[in-house]
């Protein structure tokens, strides 16, 4: 069985942005183009007002405001200080036996894996077929048993997404074996709605939960702000683990979310720009003949240039473009892809100070 593995010391280093202004940051896939409109005014007047009030601890405006956006009911939806909190929670709330079992794919998002170390379970790790999700492993996994499966659709790292035939199949194999499937659909928005099976699913009454974050298309990382969407039982379990962080998601975060989703049309201004400009990373990737996978997400997983077909020293890559070029990407060696790399989008200015970065460290003139 594969040991779960902590990130190494060091794997959010560089996530501090005072001193580092003028450093681009390409390796947490943020949003370069900030959140709607209005947000920032709407959490200045919140904690001009309220900075000494304790916020709503049902967030009781907050889930009815999500639940119209999403077509469900707010006892469809539990809300989080970011879905990695969500991601511990659920952990906490599903893997309660000893012995009990976490599935998820190798080299994806540290938060599974993590979660289960934290809670005592063990963690299945599938590895990934090519760069895709391997849906085989994963339900082979669930039908020996694991309690819980987390699955990053679309795929960070590699920016893989999964067809509704996969989708199915996987919620199907989680109502036989009594899995609780959790899709973790951080990256959903930039692919767009026709990917959206998992939520089709929830709404159709399936059981399986869906984790969608404000971080990323939303532009709100920092305000931390995930929430889950499931059947109102799983979500019942998970607001009764969450009930012992009952001040989790701070007032400017609820002002913040409620304010940008007056504005739904942001998403598809993101989606757009964030397209063009992965579509300017991936021609720019040819040109310099750098391998890399088809994404739908803010992110490109490519592969270090090496000697013939082995990846080159990726750890050494990205220092260099840190140390050289001001510019920070994630090393993927810590999740297990040695030579490889993750580039967020960034806008298209940013694209072109990344390809220059890349010339130059390639020799390329
Ligand atoms: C797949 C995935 N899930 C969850 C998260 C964490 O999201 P949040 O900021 O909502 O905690 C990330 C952040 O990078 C992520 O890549």
């Amino acid at each position: 069985m594969p040991q779960v593995q902590a990130p190494p010391p060091g794997f959010f280093a560089d996530t501090e942005i005072v001193g580092k202004e003028d450093h681009l940051r390409l390796h947490l896939n943020e949003n370069p183009y900030g959140p709607p409109p209005g947000t920032v005014d709407a959490v200045r007047a919140e904690a001009a007002s309220y900075l000494n009030r304790y916020p709503d601890s049902e967030c009781g405006e907050l889930r009815g405001r999500l639940a119209a956006h999403f077509g469900v009911t707010p006892d469809m939806i539990a809300v989080g200080n970011g879905t990695d909190e969500l991601v511990l929670v659920t952990s906490m709330a599903f893997l309660r036996e000893p012995g009990a079992s976490v599935v998820t794919t190798a080299t994806t998002f540290p938060g599974y894996v993590v979660s289960a170390a934290a809670v005592g379970a063990r963690a299945h790790t599938v590895p990934l077929r090519g760069a895709s999700i391997p849906v085989d492993g994963v339900v082979a996994e669930m039908e020996r048993g694991a309690e819980l499966a987390f699955v990053c659709n679309p795929l960070n790292p590699t920016g893989a997404v999964l067809d509704q035939a996969a989708v199915t199949e996987l919620i199907d194999a989680a109502e036989r074996s009594g899995t609780v499937l959790v899709f973790d659909e951080a990256y959903m928005d930039f692919a767009g709605p026709a990917h959206e099976f998992a939520l089709d699913a929830v709404r159709e009454g399936r059981r399986v939960l869906v984790t969608r974050t404000f971080s990323k298309a939303w532009g709100l990382a920092s305000v931390r702000m995930g929430f889950v969407i499931g059947p109102q039982d799983l979500v019942q379990r998970i607001n009764t683990v969450a009930g012992a962080l009952p001040f989790n998601v701070n007032r400017p975060a609820q002002r913040a979310v409620l304010r940008a989703l007056e504005q739904p049309e942001h998403i598809d201004r993101v989606r757009a720009d964030n397209a063009r400009a992965r579509e300017l990373l991936c021609k720019s990737l040819d040109t310099l003949n750098i391998e890399h996978a088809p994404s739908v997400a803010n992110f490109v997983m490519v592969k270090v240039p090496g000697e013939g077909a082995a990846p080159g020293d990726s750890v050494g890559f990205a220092a260099r473009l840190a140390a050289e070029h001001r510019i920070f990407v994630r090393n993927l060696d810590v999740l297990g892809l040695p030579g490889y790399l993750r580039i967020s989008v960034g806008t298209v200015d940013e694209v072109e100070r990344l390809a220059t970065a890349l010339a130059a460290l390639l020799g390329h003139h």
